[in-house]
């Protein structure tokens, strides 16, 4: 059921995530299922598996702030950044954009989107600069692509656009008529950003913007990407599997594991006091580059990422937390308010030091 107030929709579950005037976006018990495809066997009678990549999800992101997804490998951040962008639709959930629902989990259904609207104002700079960029296109035409799909502009303005992106993320004119072949890494990703800002969007998802990078090109790029987000008052959701590219350049921070989210809030809270075992232990790992600030681990991380497809049964960290106790293996953690605008997945949240 939905109801209309004013130009905004709401869907009208009790469940659902309040939308506020300041988000942008929230998605809400988002789910994201890949059927197992197996060989051709008329007589196989066993029933399908899922590879569940994305689990109950819901995230809110804040109008010109970003929000950091962070988790190791495989944990489900590509697939939630293509199911918010409806790349690849979600399974199930809601997602509420700009007051706008675009996807309505009732069935599944994709919403009558506006794609063209939906895109000039949501664009993705997607993982791999090498694959994402066409090797055959000029920078300026990479640059120009989408702005030719998604604004009814004439060529002139699309050109000025491509000059004006191209000098935002500090390439020359020199950059315009090369091929990405003739690019380092950290050009590549500098156009990769330029395409995704020319067409003036609102909200930019960064996957792994710097993973590809060397350090101190990574930390240009950072550094890019504040300033971008100031001059043209950016929300971003960045993904990352490093904390401190996550603490360096982000308000609110979602701890995925497995799919799930196991502990989200403020970033600054979250690093200084966190509350799930995994998130300790991410931080505890995190390279230090001060040896005086050094500590020596206090959660050690034992054994390997579970499998998506047969989870383990309760908490799906259970068999590599050095805490876990009975109720762990037994009873899936909700995620619960642990203190103010902190939430974690854990039973054990208020006992562990
Ligand atoms: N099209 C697909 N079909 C089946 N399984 C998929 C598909 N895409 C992703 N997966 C699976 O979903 C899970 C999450 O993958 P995803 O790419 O979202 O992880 P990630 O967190 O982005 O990892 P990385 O940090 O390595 O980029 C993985 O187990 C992956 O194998
Ligand atoms: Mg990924």
């Amino acid at each position: 059921m939905l109801s209309i107030l004013g130009r905004i929709e709401i869907v009208s579950l009790t469940d659902m995530l309040e939308v506020r005037d300041e988000d942008i976006l929230v998605a809400s018990h988002l789910k994201k299922y890949y059927r197992i495809r197996r060989g051709f066997n008329p007589f196989d009678r066993s029933k399908p598996k899922f590879v569940r990549a994305v689990e109950d999800v819901s995230i809110r992101v804040p109008k010109g702030k970003t929000v950091a997804i962070l988790g190791e490998s495989g944990c489900g951040k590509t697939t939630l950044a293509r199911a918010i962008t409806l790349l690849s639709p979600p399974t199930s959930g809601h997602i509420i954009f700009d007051g706008r629902v675009i996807f309505d989990g009732e069935g599944g259904k994709l919403r009558k989107v506006n794609y063209k609207k939906l895109y000039r104002d949501m664009q993705m700079v997607f993982q791999d600069p090498d694959s994402s960029l066409d090797p055959r296109l000029k920078v300026k035409d990479i640059i120009a692509e989408p702005c030719k799909g998604l604004l009814d502009i004439e060529k002139e303005a699309i050109d000025a656009i491509v000059m004006e992106s191209l000098k935002a993320v500090g390439l020359s004119q020199e950059h315009a008529y090369r091929l990405p072949t003739h690019l380092s890494g950290g050009q590549k990703q500098r156009v990769a950003i330029a395409r995704a800002i020319a067409p003036q969007p609102r909200l930019v998802i960064l996957d792994e913007p710097t993973s590809a990078l060397d350090a101190s090109v990574q930390a240009q790029i950072l550094n890019l990407l504040l300033s971008l987000q100031t001059n043209y008052n950016l929300t971003y959701i960045l993904i990352t599997h490093n904390i401190s590219v996550a603490e360096y350049l982000s308000d609110f921070l979602v701890v995925m594991y497995a799919g799930s989210v196991v502990e989200q809030g403020p970033t600054a809270s979250v690093i200084a006091n966190p509350r799930h075992p995994y998130t300790k232990t991410l931080i505890a790992s995190a390279p230090i580059p001060n040896p005086l600030k050094r500590t020596l681990l206090t959660t050690e991380i034992i054994g390997e990422v579970p499998s998506v497809i047969n989870p383990p049964s309760g908490c799906k960290f259970n068999p590599r937390c050095s805490y876990a106790e009975q109720i762990c293996r037994e009873k899936i953690p909700e995620l619960r308010e642990i203190s103010p605008g902190q939430f974690a997945a854990c039973h054990l949240a208020e006992k562990i030091p």
